[in-house]
Formats: C-alpha cells, structure tokens, sequence
C-alpha cells in the first residue's frame, strides 16, 4: 500500500463551555492569565450527559455516515484516550455497539493509553497494520477521545474535552512520511493519575513545561538527524511548511515554536535570519538546564520566532484555544485547525507534528498532503468537520454553572446505580448521550 495516511477526519466537542476571561474573573485571578498568560479563549467541557465513549460514539457514526463507509469496510479499530471509566474494558469494545448491528464483528484494535500519546500511538498501529503483511485490504479507524478536568487551582483553566475519528487507508490525501520520525520516551512524573478514586491527575506545572521542551529537542534532534542521512542536506524550520503541537495551553505552542527556531540558531547559524542571530548570540553559552530556566531566552526567542509562528503555526491554533487541552485528541484537533483554515491549499505541503504524553512519550513526525479525490479531499474534510459551524452553534456558561458541573461529575465518578437528567436539549441531532449507570456499573447511551 502506497501513501498510507488519514484519509477522511471528523471532530466533536461538547456544546458547552465557558470563556477564559470570565473564569478569570471568577477564580480571582490577574486579568489576562488565563488568556495572554495561557493563550486560551474557551475551555469546553462535558455535562453530565457526555463522557468520552458518548463522544466517541458520535464521532465514529457521523465520520462512518458523512462520508459514506460501509461499516463492513472497516477491519481496525483503534482508541487512544487517558480518561479511565474502566480499569479492564475498552472503549472500543463500547463502540463495536456500531459495527455489530451491521454483522462486522471482525474488527481487530484495541486501546492504548499514555496520557495525551495514546491518540498518536493508536495512528501509528493504524498505519503500521495498513502497511503491512496482515492488512485485510479494510480501512483502519482511530478515535482520540478524552475529557480533561482538573481540580480546582491554577490547572482547572486549561481543561478541555472533545473526540476526533479518523479514516485509515492507502492514497491518503493526508499520508505519512514514515522515515521522519524521532522519537524520545522516558521515565518522570510530570503529569499522572495514581488515584484511581479521582478523574483529576496530579500534575507538576513547572516539571511538565519543561519535560514537554526538552522531549521536543530530543525528537527534533533525532527527527533533524534522520532527515540529513535521508536528504542528504540539513533540515531547518524553512523546509517544512507548517507546525502542529501537542496542546495543553496555547502559550506553550508559542514557547515550543521558539525553541525550535532556538535549536536551529545552534545547530547552523546560517539557517536563521540576522535578527534572530543577533537576539539569540547572548544565549549562545547556556547549558541545556540553563536554557530551559532562562526567562530572557524565552522572551527574545519567542520575540524573533513570531513572523515564522504566524505564517506556519497560528493556522493550527483555533480548536485548542477555543476548546483547551483534549488530551489525545488535542495534537490532532490541532490539524484539524489547520485543514480548516487552509484546506485545499494545503497541497503539496509537508506539515511537521509534535506529540506529547507526559510520563513520558513524544515523537515529532512528517505528513505529506495532497488534494485527494472526494469524498476523500482536503475540501471535503474541511467542509464534512464544519469546525466554524460547530464553533457557532456552542452555549456559554456561566462559571458558576461550570464549576457546579465539575462538582457533580466529582461525585458521579466510579458512581453506579443511577440515572441522568436525560437533558439531550443543548447537544445536536445525532449526538449519543449518557441516561444511566445500573447497579453492575453497566452504562447505557441513546442517541438523540
Ligand atoms: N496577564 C498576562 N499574563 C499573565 C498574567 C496576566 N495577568 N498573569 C500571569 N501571566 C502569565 C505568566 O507570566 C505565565 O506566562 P509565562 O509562562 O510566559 O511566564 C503564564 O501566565 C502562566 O502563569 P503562571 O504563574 O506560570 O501560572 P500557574 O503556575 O498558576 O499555572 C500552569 C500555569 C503550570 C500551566 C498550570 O495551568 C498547569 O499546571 N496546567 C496543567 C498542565 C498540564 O496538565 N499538563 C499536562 C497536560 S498535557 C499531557 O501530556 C497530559
């Protein structure tokens, strides 16, 4: 199979959410934390009639039904998700509900899980098995699907959730560049959720900043290292033509972006302009554990890198500012950002993607992308994922309302033994829904 890749996309969010600014008010925050600070417009969030196998349900239908696939068609199935509703059963398993009315029960794939990696690992098996001697000639679905919630203190703010689904198969509009990889895995404990009584991890803010940079430099290191032997010639941020991060805040997309181009000044000079030489000449002797604490490097990086970060990373930005962190389906709401703000345009185009899962997994890696032929266009999968759309037709909270739903799913987490307000009235048509929880912690869905 040749040009293995994602051939079509779709993206759910909850219709609920809260603006940043009114949080901060809320919270008593500084005015402009949470949106210079953090660089986040809105953080949507799930009532207590959504959770991540609801959401994953209408995303895979409405991927399934959009672009007309037979559900006989698909023979993997694939789910990254860091959201635990149960210790031992899938949420693939929830969402064979839909393959097994069609008579598919021969669908292989099951969940993987490494906080906001899971997504990017379930891709990866996606595509191995398309490319290799076991493909079945089917296409492979991976679904991303987390709520993030955090408790009450300065992490709330960048909560999110929502679920995206993806077609998996041969002359993909969006294809893989397979030899472009690097990766970079280790063993710490910036973000983890050891309390299996509670939804919300523990995270060490300060920790996960800069373990998330420096697992971008390894990945970027190696990721440059096998382009060199590959091309022959030295990779640098002009080569490729657009950026796509991992999302837990927007101002740490920022913040990556410049430490790229940081990268970049110390590897070959040459490679950045005489502004960027000239600002960033002074850090030029900082040890890698300096650099990482150093706030003036920060500022003149992100100083110098902006013009570059407006043309091949802002594109990216919409879903993840105006959702927040989606975990797993972050990085991937992310380019679907991208395909919505430029779609066709996107021909020809190399797009660099950075994914991080604190704990800690990463791998900085290249897609390709052509126009496509519909169904399986960049257009079409602009127009089917109708970001703007879905955007439009949301309901704002208060943050009081808010934070009383984080309360109630406090309680309802690992609840069984009882039912929801059925309130499907704020969600679209097709949208599944959570109506009850039975005493075997059995969980039941409909769908409006
Ligand atoms: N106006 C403008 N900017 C402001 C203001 C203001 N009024 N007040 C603060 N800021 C800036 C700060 O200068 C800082 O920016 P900088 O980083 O460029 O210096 C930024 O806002 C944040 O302020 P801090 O004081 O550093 O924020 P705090 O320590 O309260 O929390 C943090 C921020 C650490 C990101 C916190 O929200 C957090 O821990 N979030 C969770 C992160 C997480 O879960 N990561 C893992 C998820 S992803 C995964 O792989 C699982």
């Amino acid at each position: 199979a040749k040009n293995v890749g994602i051939l079509a996309m779709e993206i759910y969010f909850p219709p609920t959410f809260v603006q940043q600014e009114a949080l901060e008010a809320h919270d008593g925050a500084s005015k402009g934390k949470y949106t210079i600070g953090l660089g986040q417009d809105c953080l949507a969030f799930c009532t207590e009639v959504e959770d991540v196998i609801s959401m994953s349900l209408t995303v895979v239908t409405s991927l399934l039904e959009k672009y007309k696939i037979d559900p006989k068609q698909i023979g993997r199935l694939e789910v990254g998700s860091e959201t635990v509703i149960d210790k031992s059963k899938s949420i693939k398993t929830f969402l064979m509900q839909i393959f097994e009315k069609c008579g598919n029960t021969d669908i292989e794939g099951v969940d993987s899980t490494n906080a906001c990696y899971g997504g990017t690992a379930a891709l990866f098996n996606c595509v191995n098995w398309v490319e290799s001697s076991s493909w079945d000639g089917r296409y492979g679905i991976v679904v991303c699907t987390d709520s993030a919630v955090y408790a009450e203190g300065p992490a709330r703010p960048t909560g999110g959730a929502a679920a995206i689904a993806m077609l998996i198969g041969p002359d993909a509009p969006i294809a893989f560049e397979s030899k472009l990889r690097g990766s970079h895995m280790s063993h710490v404990y910036d973000f983890y959720k050891p309390n299996l009584a509670s939804e919300y991890p523990v995270v060490d803010g300060k920790l996960f900043q800069t373990c998330y940079l420096m697992a971008l430099d390894t990945c970027y290191k190696y990721f440059c290292h096998k382009y060199e032997k590959l091309q022959g010639k030295q990779f640098s941020l002009s080569d490729a033509d657009y950026f796509v991060f991992h999302s837990p805040y927007n101002k740490l997309v920022q913040k990556s972006f410049a430490r790229l181009l940081f990268n970049d000044f110390l590897r070959n000079a040459s490679s950045v302009d005489d502004i960027a030489k000239e600002k960033l000449g002074p850090f030029s002797t900082l040890t890698g554990d300096e650099s990482y604490q150093s706030r003036d490097l920060e500022k003149a990086s992100q100083q110098v890198s902006k013009p570059l970060y407006d043309a091949k990373v802002q594109p990216s930005t919409l879903i993840p500012k105006q959702v927040g962190n989606m975990y797993t389906a972050s990085l991937y709401a992310a380019f679907a950002s991208l395909l919505h703000n430029k779609n066709s345009e996107l021909a020809g185009k190399q797009v660099i993607l950075f994914s991080y899962g604190s704990g800690l997994t990463a791998t900085l890696f290249s897609l390709r992308l052509y126009e496509g032929q519909h169904p399986f266009s960049l257009s079409n999968i602009a127009t089917v994922m109708n970001v703007a759309g879905k955007l439009k037709s949301r309901h704002e909270f208060p943050p009081e309302k808010f934070v009383e739903t984080m309360k109630l799913m406090e309680h309802r987490y690992g609840a069984k033994d009882f039912v929801t307000s059925k309130d499907c009235s704020l969600l679209s048509p097709g949208t599944y829904y959570l109506t009850e929880v039975d005493s075997m912690y059995r969980r039941f869905y409909a769908k409006k």
